[in-house]
């Protein structure tokens, strides 16, 4: 189910009013950073847990055969590692376009080393039609092995988040789990 929040999300928040903001990246926005930024740092955003739950039809999958992304789960008492960008506004439209399948912009509060922010995150909720949400592991493991969209493997988006969290080390259950399970999942 492929839809397109871009519109909806141009009028969420008139970023007019701001001369730059803060924009939050749990997933790929930690390794693959194709925008300009006027500074970056690594942070937390608290009473959310990162997860492969959303479904991609457009970049690491198809609208056939979706793969799985991330996106975050309201948990409380966890907490998600991930980058913080503050960027020029117009970074939003080529976000919004890149993330348009499910994701919505949405206010956060960012708490970098040395002082905390506000900031967006952008999160694909329940109720979007490309959600998938949890299945057994080994089911999750398979169908990322098996998916492959326009951006590439499914396969990789995982790998390449995984080898980004030990290189911060980070420790993140499900991440590493779904890493585990991917690996088996594909033929030797
Ligand atoms: C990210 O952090 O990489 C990200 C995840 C989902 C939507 C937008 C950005």
């Amino acid at each position: 189910m492929t839809i397109d929040t871009q519109l909806e999300n141009q009028y969420r928040f008139d970023l007019d009013t701001f001369d730059d903001i803060w924009v939050f990246g749990y997933g790929s926005l930690i390794y693959k950073v194709d925008f300009d930024y006027f500074e970056s740092a690594y942070g937390y955003v608290h009473g959310f847990s990162r997860r492969f739950w959303q479904g991609s039809h457009d970049h690491r999958g198809t609208p056939k055969h979706p793969g799985r992304v991330l996106t975050l789960i309201p948990t409380p008492e966890e907490t998600c590692f991930g980058r913080a960008f503050r960027v020029d506004k117009s970074v939003f439209e080529h976000l919004d376009h890149r993330e348009k399948n499910g994701y919505l912009r949405e206010l956060t509060t960012i708490e970098l080393s040395d002082r905390t922010v506000e900031g967006i995150v952008y999160i694909a909720n329940r109720d979007n039609a490309a959600f998938l949400g949890d299945a057994p592991i080994d089911e999750i493991g398979k169908q990322i092995a098996e998916s492959r969209g326009p951006s590439g493997f499914n396969k990789d988006y995982v790998f390449q988040l995984a080898d980004a969290l030990r290189l911060h080390n980070q420790h993140d259950p499900h991440v590493f789990s779904v890493e585990a399970a991917v690996k088996s999942a594909l033929p030797s």
